[in-house]
């Protein structure tokens, strides 16, 4: 049985200024802005330029808004979890980064690797410390400097991504409120439709893996995109059928933000009307770990207190799944 409710208490969020539109993507790749927008619903995506700044500029940013919305002390916080594939470094963790950035020096923190459900995976672990009465303020942040990662040659992948974070506050909270469920999976056989060839301890950088540009993301569209229609839509209809919600009982979902028709698709299987859908991928592509508290950052104002949010999210690796929330405020 658990003590505590685990509520979201707060969401702040950063993009960086500099805006990649499919207009210019036009003249780099052999594109247009046509079929960007009909395959994805992308229309420009933001990117964070300048030298040695990594994904710890982007989430320091949207913590620092979080924390003064909500009247944090960041002395008070716990523990941060920071969900990247574009950490600073290999190592130490970018959470630890952020943790000094911010002055949280009674906290512990760390990083978590799932990918695109890379803040989902850390949602749903960040609320397990809050209901066991472990911690009482976990901020769990969510970001990446995909632009680091792509090659703007490659028409594949270049047109999706882009550069943002966002960060919630995880605090007790009111009983029924707050975390309800979660269904979570991973598939590892998913491997090679989504991943960065080097740069790991199986091939560690050379000038020759650099040459071949294997530090650039690969993606396989096709497989990655129906393994992302089924499981997210499979993840959310089992949450909705464990905890005896149809689709006039959800307010909101908040699904990654990888493709507009896999979010459509998702929100058919659950049954649900696309005004109860929140999407922001128009303007920021897709952020990785950045997309759903990106989301519910742009969408705040227009949540209220017992509104029913399912999460949503698939990436690489195989990774997927879906929580379930109840809002707080
Ligand atoms: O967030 C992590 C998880 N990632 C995802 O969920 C992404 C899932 N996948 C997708 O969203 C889609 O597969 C893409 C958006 C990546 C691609 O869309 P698609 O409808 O699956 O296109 P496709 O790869 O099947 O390619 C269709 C055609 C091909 O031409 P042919 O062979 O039919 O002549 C491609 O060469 O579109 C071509 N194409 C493009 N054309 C213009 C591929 N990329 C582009 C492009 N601009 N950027």
């Amino acid at each position: 049985m658990n003590r505590y409710s685990a509520v979201i208490t707060g969401v702040g969020g950063y993009i960086p200024e500099y805006v990649l539109t499919n207009q210019e993507l036009e003249q780099m790749v052999d594109t247009s802005d046509e079929w960007i927008t009909a395959r994805t619903g992308i229309k420009e995506r933001r990117l964070l330029k300048g030298d040695a700044q990594g994904t710890s500029v982007l989430a320091v940013k949207a913590i620092q808004e979080l924390l003064q919305k909500t009247d944090t002390d960041p002395k008070e916080v716990d523990m941060i979890i920071c969900a990247t594939v574009t950490p600073d470094l290999c190592f130490p963790a970018t959470a630890n980064i952020i943790g000094a950035e911010i002055g949280a020096t009674n906290a512990f923190s760390y990083d978590l690797q799932a990918a695109c459900s890379g803040f989902l995976y850390g949602l749903v672990t960040g609320a397990q410390f809050i209901e066991t009465g472990r911690y009482r303020k976990v901020i769990v942040v969510g970001g990446d400097k995909m632009s680091s990662i792509i090659d703007y040659e490659d028409r594949a992948t270049c047109i999706i991504f882009g550069d943002g974070a966002g960060a919630i506050l995880l605090e007790r909270g009111e009983e029924g409120f707050g975390f309800r469920d979660s269904v979570l999976r991973s598939d590892g056989s998913g491997e090679q439709h989504l991943y960065m060839p080097a740069g790991g301890s199986r091939k560690p950088p050379s000038v020759e893996t650099v040459q071949n540009k294997e530090h650039f993301v690969i993606q396989n569209g096709l497989p990655v995109f129906k393994a992302a229609v089924k499981n997210m839509a499979a993840s959310a209809v089992e949450l909705m059928e464990r905890n005896q919600l149809t689709a006039d009982d959800i307010s909101y979902l908040v699904p990654h933000q990888a493709n507009l028709r896999i979010i459509k698709a998702t929100a058919q299987s659950m049954g649900i009307s696309d005004d109860k859908v929140l999407v922001n991928i128009q303007r920021y592509g897709n952020t990785t770990g950045g997309t759903l508290p990106l989301c519910l950052w742009d969408y705040e104002k227009q949540l209220k207190k017992g509104d029913n949010i399912i999460f949503a999210a698939f990436g690489g690796g195989f990774t997927w799944g879906a929580a379930y929330f109840k809002w707080a405020y």
